[in-house]
C-alpha cells in the first residue's frame, strides 16, 4: 500500500495545533465513536465492508482491512487510517471518499490524538449503524414516528437554503477582511457556504478584525478560540442567519458575550471551553432548537445550570468535562453512537 504521499510530521504539527481544544485524554465514546458511526460506518459496517473493512466492532477494526492493520497504537504516522483521512480532497484514496466531505480538521486530530494515546477501545463496545445521516440541505425529518426511547432525542440540522445568493455587502466584506490576511474559504467546492478559522491568528484578532464578517452571511463556521475578541466583538457574528459552528474557547468572552448569540437560528455547535461563562449564559441559550453540541469545560456552570439547560433542550450533548476527568466506569450508559455488545451465545 502506498504510505510515500503521507507526511507524518504534518499530521503530528496539526494534532499539536489544535490541542487546546483536547484537554486530558480523548474519549473514545464520546470523540471518536461518533465519527465512525456518521462518516465511516456506512461503507465499513454490518451492511457493507468496502475493502474487507468493518471500523463498528473493536475486533474487525483492529483487524484490518484488505491491506491488513489500519492503525498502529501510539503512532498516527504510522496509521494507515490517517493517511486516508488526511489526503487532499481530491485524491482517489482519500477517506470518507470523492462525494464525502472530508473530516473536519479538529475530528481529524480527535483522530489522531486517540491513536496516538493507544487507541483504546473500550472492550464491548461496538458502533451502531448509522440512522440516515442528516443532510444539511434537506428537510428536518420531524415527523419520525418511532419514538424508540435513545438516550436523546435528535436535534433537527438547520436548513440551508439551495437559492441562496451572496449579497453585494457580501463580497465588499470578504475583499476588506482579506486585505487583512483572513482567509475566508467555501466549506466545498460549488457551495456558497463559507468557513473562518481565525485560531491560526491567534492574538493578532481583535474585535476591530472581524467586525467585516457581519456582512459574510454565507459564513456556517466561525473559529475565534484563543483570539483576543471580547464580548462586543460579538456583534459582528449576532445577525449571521446561517452560522453553525462557533468556536470561542479560550477568549475573553463572557455571559454579556452569549447574550449576544441568543438570536443566531442556525447554531448547532457552540465552544466555550475556557471561558468565564456562568450559569447565567445557559438561559441566554434556551430558544437555539438546532443546537446539538456544547463544550464547557473549565468554565463557571454549574450542575444546576447545566441540568436547567438540559431540560429546555433535551437533545442538546453538554460536555462539560466532569466526564474526561472522572475515571470513567465501564458500566456508565455510554455515548449515544455506541451501544454495549450483547454477551454473544
Ligand atoms: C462511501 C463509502 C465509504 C465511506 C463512507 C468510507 N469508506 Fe473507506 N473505503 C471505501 C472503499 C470503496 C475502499 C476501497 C478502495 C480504496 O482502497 O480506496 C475503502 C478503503 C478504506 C481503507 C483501506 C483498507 C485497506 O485495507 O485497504 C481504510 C483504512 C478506510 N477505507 C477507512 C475509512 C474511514 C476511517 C472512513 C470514515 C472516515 C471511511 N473509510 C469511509 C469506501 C468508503
Amino acid at each position: 500500500m502506498p504510505t510515500s504521499r503521507f507526511a507524518p510530521l504534518a499530521f503530528g504539527v496539526l494534532v499539536l495545533a489544535l490541542q487546546p481544544q483536547a484537554p486530558g485524554a480523548v474519549d473514545f465514546g464520546k470523540d471518536i465513536a461518533p465519527i465512525l458511526q456518521a462518516r465511516c460506518i456506512e461503507c465499513h459496517g454490518p451492511e457493507k465492508q468496502k475493502a474487507k473493512l468493518r471500523l463498528d466492532t473493536k475486533a474487525d477494526f483492529f483487524k484490518g482491512g484488505k491491506n491488513g492493520a489500519i492503525v498502529k497504537a501510539g503512532d498516527p504516522g504510522a496509521s494507515e487510517l490517517c493517511k486516508r483521512i488526511t489526503l487532499p480532497k481530491t485524491d482517489d484514496d482519500r477517506m470518507p471518499p470523492a462525494d464525502g466531505e472530508p473530516l473536519t480538521s479538529q475530528q481529524i486530530a480527535a483522530i489522531g490524538a486517540w491513536i496516538a494515546e493507544g487507541a483504546h477501545w473500550p472492550d464491548g463496545v461496538t458502533i451502531q449503524a448509522s440512522t440516515p445521516k442528516p443532510s444539511p440541505a434537506s428537510t428536518p425529518d420531524t415527523a419520525a414516528s418511532t419514538p424508540a426511547a435513545p438516550a436523546r432525542p435528535s436535534v433537527p440540522p438547520p436548513e440551508r437554503p439551495k437559492d441562496f445568493k451572496p449579497s453585494a455587502a457580501e463580497s465588499t466584506a470578504l475583499a476588506v477582511i482579506g486585505k487583512n490576511g483572513v482567509e475566508i474559504r467555501p466549506v466545498a467546492q460549488g457551495v456558497p457556504w463559507k468557513e473562518v478559522n481565525l485560531r491560526l491568528l491567534g492574538t493578532n484578532v481583535t474585535d476591530q478584525l472581524i467586525a467585516p464578517l457581519k456582512d459574510i452571511t454565507s459564513l456556517v463556521e466561525v473559529r475565534l478560540g484563543t483570539t483576543r475578541i471580547t464580548d462586543a466583538g460579538l456583534a459582528a457574528l449576532e445577525t449571521l442567519p446561517h452560522l453553525e459552528v462557533l468556536g470561542l474557547e479560550l477568549t475573553l468572552v463572557t455571559d454579556a458575550g452569549v447574550a449576544r448569540l441568543k438570536g443566531l437560528p442556525s447554531l448547532v455547535s457552540l465552544n466555550l471551553y475556557g471561558t468565564a461563562v456562568t450559569d447565567a449564559a445557559l438561559d441566554h441559550l434556551r430558544g437555539l432548537k438546532h443546537l446539538r453540541n456544547l463544550y464547557l469545560w473549565q468554565t463557571k456552570v454549574t450542575p444546576e445550570g447545566v441540568k436547567k439547560l438540559q431540560a429546555a433542550l433535551p437533545g442538546l450533548d453538554i460536555n462539560t468535562g466532569a466526564e474526561l476527568a472522572a475515571p470513567a466506569p465501564s458500566t456508565n450508559a455510554p455515548a449515544p453512537a455506541v451501544k454495549k455488545e450483547e454477551p454473544k451465545k
